[in-house]
């Protein structure tokens, strides 16, 4: 009773080359999902080609940027000529960009709203009208932060959209939990990952000094988290487990955040 099985389901990731959505992609195909497997990276058709080896017929690749309405339309379209369905959807993809709030150029301002906030409302848009006139009982599953909870002078721009993906998560639960289709957000904190990496690289040349052990004081577990903590919260959200769950943002972050 209390068992995941996706064998009947056929899930989106965005942003699945690596890091959490690459992680949340092998979750979801452990459990038996098909995974359609989104980025902007051309690398992504050799990563779904790797996880095809070990999880057959369940792995399609599509190199795409979900920065346009029309190219979100092309995802959904080539998913349907491949799987024929779509049940979850997993709207990882995003950026982040460590740049101090006086010096945030309009350009960079842009490319971080359109990449973490546009991509999801379009893709869901799409992808939640295809839900509801097939009477399929959805997950939509939205990539916060917590970030998002709070403020980041160091990423106004990149805190404000995940903010932004919070509220969005709440109109798109309101919007169609009366057709069974599920919307929450997770938030996590300080997860290893490329972007993390590339984070503490910059901070570490602005504050001069390791970004690391300002973010372990606070983290009541007392490590960083890993791109596996997410994937177990996006497995859980996407199954029937959390079959009451809706119009929620859960921190995965070991503590970091206790709103
Ligand atoms: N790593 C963390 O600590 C952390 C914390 C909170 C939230 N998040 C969020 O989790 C998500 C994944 O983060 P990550 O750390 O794995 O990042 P990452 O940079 O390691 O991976 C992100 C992936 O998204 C892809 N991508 C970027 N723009 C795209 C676009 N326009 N279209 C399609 N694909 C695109 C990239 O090519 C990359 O493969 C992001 O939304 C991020 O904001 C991460």
């Amino acid at each position: 009773m209390y068992t995941i099985d996706l064998q009947q389901k056929v899930a989106i990731v965005t942003g699945a080359h690596q890091g959490i959505g690459l992680q949340i992609a092998i979750a979801l195909l452990d459990a038996g999902c098909k995974c359609v497997l989104v980025d902007l990276n051309e690398e992504i058709q050799a990563t779904a080609n790797r996880l095809a080896e070990q999880f057959p017929n369940q792995v399609y690749a599509v190199q795409g940027d979900i920065r346009t309405k029309k190219s979100c339309e092309e995802i959904f379209v080539k998913t349907m000529d491949k799987f024929a369905r779509v049940d979850i959807l997993v709207n990882n993809a995003g950026i982040m960009r460590t740049t101090p709030f006086l010096e945030v150029s309009e350009e960079e301002w842009d490319l971080v709203m359109t990449i973490n906030l546009k991509g999801m409302f379009f893709l869901t848009q799409i992808v939640a009208t295809y839900m509801k006139d097939n009477q399929i009982e959805g997950s939509i599953i939205n990539m916060s932060s917590i970030a998002g909870r709070s403020g980041r002078p160091l990423a106004p721009h990149y805190a404000a959209s995940k903010a932004a993906v919070i509220s969005l998560t709440k109109s798109s639960a309101e919007a169609f939990g009366k057709f069974n289709i599920r919307t929450n957000a997770l938030c996590p904190g300080v997860i290893s990952t490329p972007m993390m990496d590339e984070i503490f690289e910059k901070r570490k040349i602005i504050e001069k000094q390791d970004p690391r052990d300002t973010f372990l004081q606070r983290i009541k577990l007392d490590r960083l988290g890993t791109p596996e903590d997410i994937a177990k919260a996006a497995l859980f959200l996407s199954s029937d487990l959390s079959s009451y769950i809706n119009g929620q943002a859960i921190n995965v972050c070991g503590g970091y955040e206790m709103n």
